[in-house]
């Protein structure tokens, strides 16, 4: 029994201990934006999708790798929408290796749809040293594996609103969070202030700023526009299967409705004497039933 109370409490102590050292800064929370591609119909625009492309392209990809994307995605439905022949182009300005060949040497050829996005790396190790000492994260997924509490009280809010944004609304944030520290904030050596990452020490440079990209259609090349294109981009890369998920759900739900009203008929006709003629209905003992 003693020993017993003595667990207790030090599981307790190490629980208040473990919840009052955690978030020494704690970051900003990030601004939850409009997205098309939120709530139950939401779908990508595709325009934002190739504005987003060409800052991966431009910017992040010198740094970042997205080595689950291939370029034959580029043409995908429910994506950018690439026609096949401009994703085709595409690839073919990235140099892939290859091999070995017939000398069994390694070779580098041109890109084509089959082939993933080269890593700018050729390691953790090199992209480390790169970076003073910090690796950028893959990109693949890096939109849904971001995310921010917003607080018990809004969670059944985010709940029923089928709030899911949270990695885009992150990085639109993170990519516009650069500041100037405070006056007494100990920065850590080869780090930036950013007010959204956690500990508020990031070992990114400021990727972006205003009129760095220059855009194909006429959307503003400014670092708002920039960070919401590229944060739908990623979100895109993280999940292209995004819409034909909220179709077949919505196809389901309403599937199912039909056959709950259906379920319904039926067991009203299945019961349908009992309903009509209660009186006639006198219990009897188990026994007299025939086995
Ligand atoms: C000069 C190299 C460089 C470029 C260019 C760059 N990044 Fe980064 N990025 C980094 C490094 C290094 C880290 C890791 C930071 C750390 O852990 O402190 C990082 C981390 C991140 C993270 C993860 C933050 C987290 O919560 O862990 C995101 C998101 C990100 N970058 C987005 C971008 C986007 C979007 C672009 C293009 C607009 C971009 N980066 C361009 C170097 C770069």
């Amino acid at each position: 029994m003693i020993a017993h109370k003595n667990m207790c409490a030090v599981v307790v102590a190490a629980v208040l201990a473990a919840t009052s050292t955690v978030k020494a800064v704690e970051a900003e929370n990030p601004a939850k934006l409009k997205w098309s591609f939120a709530g139950l119909f939401g779908v990508f625009d595709r325009a934002q999708l190739q504005r987003g492309f060409k800052i991966y392209r431009e910017v992040c990809q010198n740094c970042h790798s997205v080595s689950m994307l291939s370029f034959r995605n580029l043409a995908d439905k429910g994506g950018p929408q690439f026609t096949p022949a401009q994703a085709q182009a595409i690839a073919a300005e990235y140099k892939v290796k290859d091999g070995p060949n017939d000398q069994g040497e390694m070779f580098e050829r041109a890109g084509r749809l089959a082939d993933r996005f080269p890593p700018p790396f050729p390691n953790e190790q090199a992209a480390r040293a790169a970076n003073g000492g910090a690796a950028p994260p893959d990109m693949s997924v890096i939109a849904k594996a971001r995310s921010y509490e917003r607080g018990i009280a809004l969670f059944p809010l985010d709940v029923i609103m089928a709030y899911q944004e949270h990695g885009p609304d992150y990085i639109a944030a993170l990519l516009k969070g650069y500041e100037d520290p405070p006056q007494d904030f100990a920065l850590p050596e080869g780090s930036q202030y950013n007010k959204y990452f956690p500990g508020r020490g990031i070992k990114m440079p400021n990727p972006l700023s205003d009129g760095q990209v220059t855009y194909d259609d006429d959307s503003p090349a400014t670092l708002d526009q920039y960070s919401k294109d590229i944060a739908a981009f990623l979100m895109w890369v993280a999940e292209p299967r995004l819409e034909e998920r909220k179709r077949i759900g919505f196809q389901v739900m309403v599937y199912l409705l039909i056959l709950a009203g259906m379920m319904y008929l039926a067991k009203k006709h299945v019961w349908r004497n009992v309903a009509l003629h209660p009186d006639k209905l006198t219990p009897r003992a188990p026994t007299e039933y025939s086995r």
